[in-house]
């Protein structure tokens, strides 16, 4: 019987997870912000085997984008990138692409793949003294690939750290981050994308409109306070529709953007006087039941009220973010974080293969 399992699961998926990997916490490098933008990420690269580096991307791609349209949008996003894309994000690419040693056009394409394939939790709580948590799940199909090439990063500004995020080699943007003492972020895709992000993507940013992960990483670097964070993470025109879920450093500092493209479709805040001291945002409009195969939000929700409101912290929210199947086999990581007390930023690469499941063949 187990070893009927184990040759399933060897055929689900490719095996670098089911070396029976532990949860690990990932490399944290500093990126220069003082550096331009064509020389800050040379350092956290040369860290990596180029060579793993460059046939890891170029697997992404194969698997993900069919060739034919890779054909054609490759120069194209080529042409957009060079008269479009704005600083710093443009030279930040370029010099990936150089570094690398492979074509600007594809980079580009593996920075636009992630805009509609995160699959998340995200949840915000506030406990009886007033204090903000928030933490997140990072869901994504492509976990084997990604849980080896997550980072936490300090973007460095005259020798402080200005804000921190959670992102993967060769990506540029950031899905989440903290600005220390001001907010924490976090974004989730909205609704079932999984089939052809490409033809989404394309028809979407031909529109205009700002990446997700670049939005969250200019309103980590701009935004002087929590309230200037929300109001441009809910009105900045992005292309794709996203959640976007900020806390702040005081009571009832919290909230849950649900985003159109070109605004908010609802803004859902903590609300802790009427007894709503948290929010749990999957993929789906909160006011919406989710989809029974994919119903992350209750568990987590009862999981919360088990823990209460006096005791939730952010080691209680990251055992509520490890309850099955808000934890999930596709979990890359979870990170949880607090921005008034920016230290406690911290990020586990979660291993995704129950325990019983990943017993090495031969094991009783
Ligand atoms: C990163 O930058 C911070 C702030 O300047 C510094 O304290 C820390 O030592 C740096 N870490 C590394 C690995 O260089
Ligand atoms: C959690 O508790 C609140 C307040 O008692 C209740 O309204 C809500 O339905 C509970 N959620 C779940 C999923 O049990």
């Amino acid at each position: 019987m187990a070893g009927i399992v184990w040759l399933l699961l060897l055929g689900f998926s490719s095996l670098p997870t089911l070396s029976g990997e532990e949860d690990f916490v990932p490399p944290q490098y500093n990126i220069s912000l003082d550096l331009p933008p064509d020389q800050r990420w040379e350092p956290v690269l040369k860290q990596y085997n180029s060579i793993y580096l460059r046939d890891t991307l170029e697997y992404l791609l194969k698997k993900f984008i069919p060739n034919w349209i890779r054909l054609f949008a490759s120069p194209l996003a080529k042409f957009h990138l060079t008269f479009f894309v704005t600083e710093p994000y443009a030279s930040e690419l370029w010099s990936i692409s150089r570094i690398l040693d492979i074509s600007v056009g594809d980079v580009f394409l593996i920075n636009l793949f992630y805009e509609l394939t995160v699959y998340c939790t995200s949840i915000i709580a506030q406990d009886d003294q007033g204090n903000i948590y928030h933490g997140r799940n990072f869901d994504h199909y492509l976990y084997t690939i990604l849980r080896h090439l997550t980072v936490d990063l300090h973007f460095i500004r005259n020798g402080e750290i200005a804000y921190t995020g959670t992102t993967y080699i060769g990506y540029v943007g950031l899905w989440t981050g903290q600005s220390p003492h001001k907010f924490t972020v976090s974004g989730n895709t909205r609704g079932e994308h999984s089939g052809k992000w490409w033809e989404n993507l394309y028809s979407a940013y031909l529109k205009s409109g700002t990446a997700v992960g670049w939005l969250i990483r200019d309103t980590l670097n701009d935004a002087k306070d929590f309230q200037s964070a929300a109001i441009k993470l809910t009105y900045t025109p992005i292309i794709a529709e996203a959640y976007l879920i900020i806390a702040g450093t005081k009571p009832n500092e919290g909230l849950a953007i649900t985003r159109n493209r070109d605004g908010p479709a609802l803004v859902w805040s903590l609300n802790p006087l009427l007894g709503e001291w948290f929010r749990v945002e999957t993929n789906y409009d909160h006011w919406t039941a989710p989809p029974l195969h994919d119903d992350r939000s209750t568990p987590a929700s009862i999981a919360l009220n088990k823990t209460g409101q006096a005791n939730v912290n952010l080691d209680s929210l990251f055992k509520v973010l490890s309850v099955r199947p808000v934890l999930n086999f596709i979990t890359v990581h979870t990170t949880v974080m607090s921005a008034a007390f920016p230290e406690k930023y911290a990020t586990t690469i979660r291993n995704t293969i129950p325990k019983l499941w990943w017993r090495k063949p031969g094991a009783k």
